[in-house]
């Protein structure tokens, strides 16, 4: 298997372009899983506090007996966590569950419009950065306008936004803002819940190199310059997920799988999800 390239934030960190998600992992499968992961060779686990699985992503990076500076650790401040003193705590408490003393990347979950505290959450992220308890810091689900707004009240650009992008969902005007600011898109739910597996650009890419429609999936994703997380519990999956490094979609494929973009999504829409 060919190692996982790294991407450089705008802070000049580097992160791997490709990770692990930890989302709807439960209690009971998610030391395994990650553990499985990281043996396998992933060495980016994405987190948050809202997935309830913190307490054992540190359990299983203590059982890989990897150095914490081998792996980059990603959480998010959740919903109700947002505003100064929540925000601060919310972190300290992401710490203690993990174990550690400093986290990789902590990503304003989502920007719930509606409550108006993004910006405040983002200048106490900036505080907690400077701080050391986290090295990076950037978002999540921020639209074009969220994005500007955080930029121009504090001068500090987020070095990523994590949002749903899949063949059926490509955000190719949100891709094009982030990279105007040099901010690294990561795709949720890369693989579009199978949505697009069977469709004749997956299909035939799949024929041609003896590839599997999520190891399509995911090589469209580094080839259009977006980093992802896929997850698994299976480690057959998880070892496929990663082994998309020795091939190459041709400029064909490429733009046959652009013709997928329906703008349907699988997740809920930014501008008014709340989680209450
Ligand atoms: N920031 C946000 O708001 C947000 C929202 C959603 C997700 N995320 C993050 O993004 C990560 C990935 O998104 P996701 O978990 O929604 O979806 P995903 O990674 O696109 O897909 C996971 C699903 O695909 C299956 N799968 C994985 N590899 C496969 C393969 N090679 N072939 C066939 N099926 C495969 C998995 O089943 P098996 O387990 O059975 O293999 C699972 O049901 C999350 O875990 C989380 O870390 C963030």
């Amino acid at each position: 298997m060919n190692s996982i390239p790294d991407v450089t934030f705008n802070d000049g960190q580097t992160m791997p372009s490709l990770g692990f998600g930890c989302w709807t992992l439960s209690e009971k499968e998610a030391a395994a899983a990650i553990l499985s992961a990281l043996k396998i060779g992933y060495r980016l686990i994405d987190g948050a506090y809202i997935y309830g699985n913190e307490a054992q992503m540190g359990e299983a990076l203590r059982a890989s007996e990897l150095k914490r500076d081998e792996i980059f650790l990603t959480t998010k401040v959740w919903n109700a966590d947002q505003g100064r003193g929540k925000t601060r705590a919310s972190v300290e408490r992401s710490l203690k569950a993990i174990g550690v003393d400093q986290l990789n990347l902590v990503l304003i979950h989502w920007p719930v419009p509606k409550n108006d505290l993004y910006v405040e959450t983002w200048q106490t992220l900036i505080e907690l950065k400077n701080e050391g308890l986290v090295r990076s810091i950037g978002v999540s689900n921020f639209n074009a306008d969220h994005l500007e707004r955080i930029i121009g009240e504090t001068g500090e650009v987020p070095v990523l936004n994590q949002i749903e992008v899949n063949p059926a969902l490509q955000q190719t005007e949100l891709r094009a803002a982030c990279a105007a600011q040099n901010i690294i898109v990561q795709a949720w739910t890369p693989l579009g819940n199978g949505r697009n597996f069977d469709s004749a650009p997956i299909r035939d890419a799949a024929a041609r190199t003896g590839k599997s429609p999520a190891q399509i999936i995911l090589r469209w994703h580094m080839q259009l310059g977006n980093t992802t997380i896929p997850r698994s519990t299976n480690p057959k999956r998880q070892a496929d997920n990663l082994d998309i490094f020795d091939f190459e979609l041709t400029a064909d494929e490429m733009s046959a799988i652009a013709t997928l973009d329906e703008g349907v999504r699988c997740g809920p829409d930014p501008l008014v999800f709340s989680g209450d």
